[in-house]
């Protein structure tokens, strides 16, 4: 017996000595997620990877981090778990574009290695000063949430500071629960740093909250920036705030928002907030408050301004409570970025227009004018795909509604579909493919947007589809829904137009995306 016993009771005591190592939180460090990285990202599933828009090497990502213009080059960090396809043990993930849609990868930024940020390295912003690259983020361990800074020398390799954390429980207002505290958005104005991040309020709402700095690392609080009602969820996330053409724009991603009509149907909203910041107070005085994409995946959004003056956000390309196609399907990896969007104010609202860069890109298919639809699917010679960019103007004069399917085969569809009584917008994966569960109540599988048609009856429409997304840009951008798709169908690629009554599309054009070029 014994001698058949004593190899188990070693074997055990082995296997748990490596579990009680590799799940020792000092393991998780930068060197180990490259090596890992590199070592494993070949063994990825490609086949809903996205050909032109940022995900990872392998593993889970969800919020952008970071984004910045560092010395001529974009980066772009997001939250990252290398190791698995869930939201566990958060470090920093890292590219780098000259473009804003080829991305190279870089080695991992961060890794939850201090006691500070031993359950994760969360989200937060960069800041350039001095010629060095200061991240401001948040720690996440059993004690509970505080934001941290690490400097970068390179915009490659972080030090996070001995002075660590630099904001923590005891600086948040008499009105906030502290286990809630967190993604630093970091800014100068004025020759001021400040910094605008979360906190849950004692009733159980979002608010933001502003601190003020000349160095970075001693900050004091200056003010409550806005508190959300009860309406407004109950807690929010990341917030962005920059000026806009003349305006003050506050945007946040709020946790259970409840639904009102077509808004804030997903289990989290991404709000944007215009107004005008006293900072004297230090408060944001709103003008409007408006959900900035009503499409199943969007969140987290964080902007920058570059060298040219834009403005340039992204977001994360999923939703939390959801189903994760690819990793239910074993395909080690889970998450991508928007594509990055110029914003602008229109008509005291938001509105997203697609990088300009993106058209460098863009192989003309087709190019037609004046095409009219009837009451039958009508399929354009060269306008199919699974990865391009489609544009139309249509006039609704005399239709009832007008329907693009994009990714079509013989049983599955995406359907976008605009309803000219209602003037309402809609984008529905119901047919698509992998059925994606959520936390929602019905509908889950649609979302629509009302866009009242423009001049002439016309509706414009800009899609962009890349493998496992849809992307809708309406009517220059005032309304956009993003929504991932997980076609099942060899040769999903068919892009069919159905109209009842008569539209008549002016024009159309098709691209495939060549990112060679
Ligand atoms: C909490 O809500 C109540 C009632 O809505 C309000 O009177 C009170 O000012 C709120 N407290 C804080 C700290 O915001
Ligand atoms: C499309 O039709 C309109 C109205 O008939 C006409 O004015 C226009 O020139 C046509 N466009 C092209 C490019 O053929
Ligand atoms: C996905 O859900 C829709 C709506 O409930 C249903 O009609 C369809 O059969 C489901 N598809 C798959 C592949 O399960
Ligand atoms: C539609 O196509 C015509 C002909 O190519 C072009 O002149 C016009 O600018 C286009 N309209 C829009 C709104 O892009």
């Amino acid at each position: 017996m014994a001698e058949h016993i004593y190899p188990v009771i070693l074997a055990l005591f082995m296997s748990y000595l490596l579990c009680a190592l590799a799940y020792k939180d000092s393991e998780y460090t930068v060197q180990r997620a490259n090596e890992y990285i590199e070592e494993n990202k070949y063994s990825v599933d490609k086949t809903y990877r996205p050909h032109y828009h940022l995900k990872a090497p392998i593993g889970w990502i969800n919020d952008p981090n970071g984004f910045i213009q560092y010395q001529g080059e974009y980066h772009l960090f997001y939250q990252y778990n290398p190791y698995s396809t869930t939201a566990n043990k958060i470090h920093w993930g890292h590219a780098k574009s000259k473009d804003l849609y080829h991305w190279e990868d870089l080695p991992v930024a961060m890794a939850p290695d201090h006691d500070y940020d031993s359950d994760g390295v969360f989200s937060g912003t960069t800041i350039e000063k001095d010629g060095k690259l200061y991240a401001m983020y948040t720690g996440n361990s059993p004690n509970g949430q505080v934001q941290c800074i690490a400097v970068s020398e390179d915009g490659i390799t972080f030090d996070k500071i001995a002075e660590n954390p630099v904001l923590k429980a005891s600086d948040l207002p008499s009105n906030a629960q502290p286990q809630d505290f967190r993604d630093p958005k970091v800014f100068k104005k004025d020759d001021i740093y400040y910094v605008a991040t979360v906190s849950k309020t004692i009733n159980n709402t979002g608010q933001v909250l502003l601190y003020q700095s000349s160095d970075l690392i001693q900050w004091q609080f200056k003010s409550i920036l806005l508190e959300g009602t009860e309406e407004q969820g109950i807690m929010w996330e990341c917030p962005d705030l920059f000026e806009l053409d003349g305006k003050d724009v506050l945007i946040i991603s709020s946790i259970q928002m409840p639904a009102v009509g077509d808004d804030y149907r997903n289990t989290d909203t991404v709000l944007a907030f215009i107004g005008e910041i006293d900072w004297t107070s230090g408060e944001f005085h709103v003008e409007s408050v408006k959900e900035i994409d009503h499409g199943l995946d969007f969140y987290a959004s964080q902007s920058l301004l570059d060298d040219k003056g834009r403005r340039i956000s992204v977001s994360w390309m999923n939703m939390w409570g959801r189903s994760y196609p690819t990793a239910d399907l074993n395909q080690g990896w889970v998450g991508a970025m928007t594509l990055p969007r110029e914003f602008h104010i229109e008509n005291g609202y938001l509105v997203q227009k697609p990088i300009s860069e993106i058209a460098v890109a863009y192989v003309y298919a087709a190019i037609l004018h004046n095409v009219t639809l009837t009451d039958k699917t009508t399929v354009i010679s060269g306008v199919a795909g699974e990865t391009g960019q489609l544009e139309v103007i249509v006039d609704l004069s005399a239709a009832n509604s007008f329907t693009i399917e994009i990714r079509a085969a013989k049983n599955e569809k995406t359907v976008l579909r605009y309803d000219v009584l209602t003037q309402e917008l809609s984008l529905d994966r119901s047919q698509t493919g992998v059925n994606i569960t959520g936390s929602e109540n019905p509908p889950l599988f649609a979302r629509q947007v009302k866009v009242p048609l423009g001049d002439n009856n016309l509706l414009s429409l800009q899609i962009f589809v890349d493998k496992s997304s849809v992307e809708v840009f309406a009517n220059g951008g005032v309304e956009t829904l993003t929504t991932t798709i997980y076609p099942t169908e060899e040769l999903a690629q068919g892009i069919q137009f159905v109209a009842e009554g008569e539209a008549i599309i002016q024009n159309l054009t098709y691209c495939h995306i060549d990112l060679t070029i």
